[in-house]
This record gives C-alpha cells, sequence and structure tokens, in this order.
C-alpha cells in the first residue's frame, strides 16, 4: 500500500462467500462487474479490503476458483488474521493484541462437554479461532451455556454464529468489525484515514462490521437471516446502513451507486467502441476498456468491422510495439492481424478477461506508465500475465483519452509462455 501517499478515498471491506463472491452465478457475472469497476476508476487511489471467515487455506482456494481481485488488505479467519498486500505479510501487533484473555486449550477442554458441536476441518481451527458446526435450533441455547462456562474458566470469548450453521469462537476482541476498527485506528495515527468506508456482508460474522462509526453499509439482498434479525433489533434506524434488492457484488454496486461513493457503472455495463471516452477517464480506465473490448471481440459480441481495426490503429502510435508473452514482438500491422484472424474464435466459449491491481504513475507530462496483471478464463482453463503499458494521454488532458504507445506481456502460467496465446498468434 505504499503507493497510496494519502487518505483512501474510499475503502471497501467486504466480505466474500455469498457478498463478493455470488456461489449461485457460474459465470460469473456480478464479480466480474465489480472487478472492472475497480480497476477502471478506484484502484489508484482506493483500498479494497476482503473480511472473510475462511482460513488463509480456504481464501487461497476460493481465489483459485473465483475471477477475484487481489485486496490490499486480507482479513481472515473471521476477524483473527490480517495481512497486508500481494505477499501477505502478517500484522504482527494485532496477534499480540489478540493473545489476551485467550487459551486455546480451555476452549477445547469446555466444548468437548457440548455433544451438538462438531468440530469443523483442521484447516479452520486457527490460533485465535476455534470453528463448530451446530444445528439452526439448537444454536442459542448452547451458545448461553457455553459463554458462561468459559466465562467461568476465566476467559473472555466472542462467540458467533454465522449462515444458519457455523459456530466461532474467538477472543472478546477480535472479530470482523473489531478487526476494521483496528485498521481505522491505524490509519488515524498515519492520518490516513480513509474517507468514506463500505462495508460489505450476508451473514452472522457480518454484523459487527456495521457498528462500527462511520461506515456506510450494505447487506446484500441475499443476507442471511441472523443478519437481517441482527439489523431489525440494532440498527434499524440508521440510514447509512442499507439492504440491497441486487445480489452479491451487484448489491455492493448499487450500494456505491445509493451513497454517492464514487463512479458506479461497470465499464461492463456499457457496450463501448475503444475509442469512446468518458468523464472519468483515467489510465485504469483505459486498460479495463481495452481488455473488455478484446474481450467482446472474441466472443464475437459485436458485428466483425474493420472500422473497429482502424481504431485500433488510431489508438496506438505509430512506434507501437506489443511484446508477447512468448517473447514475439509485433507492430501495428501484425498486432492488427492477430486480432482480425481472432474475431469470434472465444464464440460458445465461456471466455473472459479481467484485469488486476492496475496501478499508474504518470512518469513524464502526459505520459503514463501502468503496470497490472491480466487474466483470462476459457472455460477450466486459466492464464495469467503481468503486463507494462505505456500511455499518452490526448491533448494533454486523460479524459480526451489516450495513444497506446508501448505493451509487454509476461506469462505467469506453469507451462510457460511458449504455448501462451498459441491460438492467438497462429
Ligand atoms: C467460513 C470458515 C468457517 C467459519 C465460517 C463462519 O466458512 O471457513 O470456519 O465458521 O466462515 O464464520
Ligand atoms: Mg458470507
Amino acid at each position: 500500500m505504499d503507493w497510496l501517499k494519502g487518505s483512501a478515498r474510499l475503502m471497501i471491506v467486504s466480505d466474500l462467500d455469498h457478498t463478493m463472491v455470488d456461489h449461485h452465478d457460474s459465470e460469473n457475472l456480478s464479480l466480474l462487474r465489480f472487478n472492472a469497476l475497480w480497476e477502471a476508476y478506484y484502484r489508484y487511489d482506493s483500498l479494497l479490503v476482503f473480511s472473510t471467515g475462511r482460513s488463509p487455506t480456504l481464501y487461497k482456494q476460493l481465489r483459485k476458483e473465483k475471477p477475484m481481485l487481489t485486496p490490499d488488505i486480507t482479513i481472515m479467519s473471521v476477524g483473527t488474521e490480517i495481512t497486508y498486500g500481494n505477499s501477505m505479510v502478517p500484522d504482527e501487533g494485532w496477534v499480540e493484541f489478540l493473545n489476551q484473555k485467550w487459551d486455546r486449550t480451555i476452549v477445547m477442554e469446555e466444548t468437548r462437554k457440548f455433544s451438538e458441536l462438531t468440530l469443523q476441518a483442521e484447516t479452520e481451527q486457527r490460533p485465535h479461532k476455534v470453528s463448530f458446526y451446530v444445528q439452526k435450533e439448537k444454536a442459542q441455547e448452547v451458545m448461553k451455556a457455553l459463554s458462561a462456562q468459559l466465562e467461568k474458566r476465566g476467559l473472555d470469548v466472542k462467540i458467533i454464529y454465522s449462515g444458519g450453521m457455523d459456530l466461532d469462537i474467538l477472543p472478546q476482541g477480535a472479530g470482523k468489525g473489531q478487526a476494521l476498527a483496528y485498521l481505522h485506528k491505524k490509519f488515524k495515527t498515519e492520518g490516513k484515514l480513509p474517507k468514506n468506508t463500505l462495508v460489505c456482508g450476508d451473514s452472522g460474522n457480518d454484523a459487527e462490521l456495521f457498528s462500527i462509526p462511520e461506515v456506510y453499509g450494505v447487506m446484500v439482498s441475499n443476507a442471511q437471516e441472523e443478519l437481517l434479525q441482527w439489523h431489525a433489533e440494532n440498527a434499524k434506524d440508521n440510514p447509512k446502513v442499507i439492504h440491497a434488492t441486487e445480489r452479491c457484488a451487484a448489491g455492493i454496486i448499487q450500494a456505491i451507486g445509493h451513497f454517492n461513493l464514487g463512479a458506479s457503472t461497470s465499464p461492463r455495463d456499457v457496450s463501448h467502441s475503444l475509442n469512446s471516452v468518458s468523464e472519468n477517464s483515467g489510465p485504469g480506465h483505459e486498460i479495463v476498456k481495452f481488455f473488455l473490448f478484446l474481450e467482446r471481440w472474441r466472443r464475437g459480441e459485436m458485428e466483425f468491422s474493420e472500422a473497429y481495426l482502424s481504431g485500433l490503429k488510431a489508438h496506438s502510435l505509430p512506434s507501437f510495439v506489443f511484446v508477447h508473452p512468448s517473447g514475439i514482438e509485433q507492430s501495428i500491422p501484425d498486432f492488427t492481424n492477430a486480432w482480425r484472424r481472432s474475431y469470434g474464435d472465444k464464440q460458445g466459449k465461456e471466455y473472459r478477461v479481467w484485469v488486476d491491481q492496475a496501478l499508474p504513475t504518470e512518469i513524464g507530462p502526459d505520459i503514463w506508465l501502468l503496470k497490472f496483471s491480466k487474466w483470462e478464463l476459457s472455460g477450466q482453463e486459466r492464464r495469467g500475465s503481468i503486463a507494462t503499458a505505456l500511455l499518452s494521454s490526448k491533448d494533454h488532458s486523460p479524459s480526451e483519452g489516450f495513444s497506446w504507445v508501448h505493451l509487454h506481456q509476461t506469462g505467469l502460467d506453469e507451462a510457460g509462455a511458449s504455448h501462451y496465446y498459441a491460438d492467438w498468434l497462429c
């Protein structure tokens, strides 16, 4: 996050399962719409925080299964683990804080006495989190008895029920809300308190996110009963919290619009040509628009037209070079020919392209360097590349659009770069 010099314009703190990620949307369209919105308009000056009940193991698994962005901060295991950046550097201060009045062994000893509790998988048992399954009908009663037992043993714990089945036991100071409060405090000390924070959730372990002062909140349309009930009892009159009419990530986009937190039209909801410019155009938007165009072109979602190919040319400087992951260089004529051949080659296939971590730097007057990663999904097969683009803003103004100067991609897939894009080059 060192790239962020001042306060974030918007900090989104979102749960994953059934909030950012819709497990009933096999094409992941609302997630892809959110991704395009974030990379086009927010990545460069805002913060994306994922806050999940999953352990690091299950979180990494989800990232492989779904087209998710890379967050700036990852909060896992129901607010008991906070990590920063791509390499997921743990927050040691948080770990120390959670050690207070916490003794895992005592929790294990006491919970063993409850036959209603079934221990969850080993991966989900963490240093500051012990997790079980319990039937909905028994949950309230067990929670009450257990909390009395643990108090007797001198522990100060928090027991949370989520999704009508999961029971988590954490130190009292832990949880998704406490983790967010800790981050806010930390940012405040650094003079970097985000201008706005939007929290997003669907189930019981998200409830405390909505009681952090000053935050905007969205319960997605598909929120669980236990969260809606908590809201009715505790936050009904708070105008800063809404129950969206849209599911999952579409509900998050809806809330951004509702609370006027910034651009809320995803580039995926706009059918533009390459040369369209918008008020909010910036280098991130340019990259998102370009790869979205590639996706639609290869899916054959637009008519084939030479005009689009001339558009490509008009969009680049004559000296433009594309360095392909295989190492081959393409100048404008080769590049446009490759586009011509690739028209509709992904028709009827589940082909999607998304951009992640598009971070621009203005390296000189009117010239931008963008580093980003780009992912492609074709049916089950997923390929990634890291890329660098040089863009120059037209007429000294990013809102007039950009000309492409250079694009260099390096393949990240295990099989190496040689077969990468073979279909695109041949
Ligand atoms: C995730 C975790 C699980 C936890 C649940 C609710 O599903 O994997 O351990 O109980 O979230 O917080
Ligand atoms: Mg959830």
